[in-house]
């Protein structure tokens, strides 16, 4: 499949059979995260990947009881480990696991995987139920699974090539 085609399929899918992921497919998945660029190659990331189910069942509580979120036989959290500023004054870790994460969504739809960017949960909670280190941040959860409906193209509600670029000057 062709990135554009990977692109154009992907959506957050909030719906999952109760069909595992296999673990190679979710380690050759984590392969393609694993090559996602990181500001000074710092790979400033950790991530948890999650198919016991007491504990997606917490983390969908953690997610403002985002049930779906349990429904996954995968949620994969993305962790930044090292809170680095960019010189541009944004921050390192965010931008990377976003990118990273973004490459998981990609290599999952072309598996005919589903995913969702799960950015409402409660940020201690979250790293309580994982473990996360005190300095660290969970920047996403994302639960993985097969979709309960085929991905196909469909619409995207976005706006307009127009209305978002502008040549040489923002206006
Ligand atoms: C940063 C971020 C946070 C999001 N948080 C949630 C969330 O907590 N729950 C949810 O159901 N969808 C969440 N979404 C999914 C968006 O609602 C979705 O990407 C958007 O509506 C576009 O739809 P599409 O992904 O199907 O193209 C989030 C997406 C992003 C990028």
């Amino acid at each position: 499949m062709e990135v554009k085609e990977a692109i154009l399929r992907r959506r957050s899918v909030r719906s999952f059979k109760e069909k595992d992921v296999p673990r190679e497919l979710l380690e050759d998945i984590m392969e393609s995260v694993r090559m996602a660029p990181s500001a000074s190659n710092r790979q400033d990331w950790q991530f948890v990947l999650v198919d016991d189910s007491a504990t997606r069942e917490k983390l969908a509580r953690a997610a403002s009881n985002q049930n779906f979120v349990k429904e996954a036989p995968v949620v994969v959290a993305g962790i930044n480990t090292e809170m680095k500023m960019m010189s541009c004054g944004v921050k390192a870790g965010t931008v990377d696991l976003a990118i990273a994460m973004d490459h998981l969504t990609l290599r999952a739809a072309e598996e005919g995987l589903g995913t969702c960017w799960i950015g409402a949960f409660d940020q201690e909670k979250t790293k309580e139920i994982l473990s996360v280190p005190e300095d660290s941040k969970v920047i996403t959860l994302m639960p993985l699974g097969y979709p309960t409906y085929d991905l196909t193209k469909e619409n995207k509600r976005r706006k307009a090539l127009e209305e978002i670029i502008n040549y040489n000057s923002f206006e």
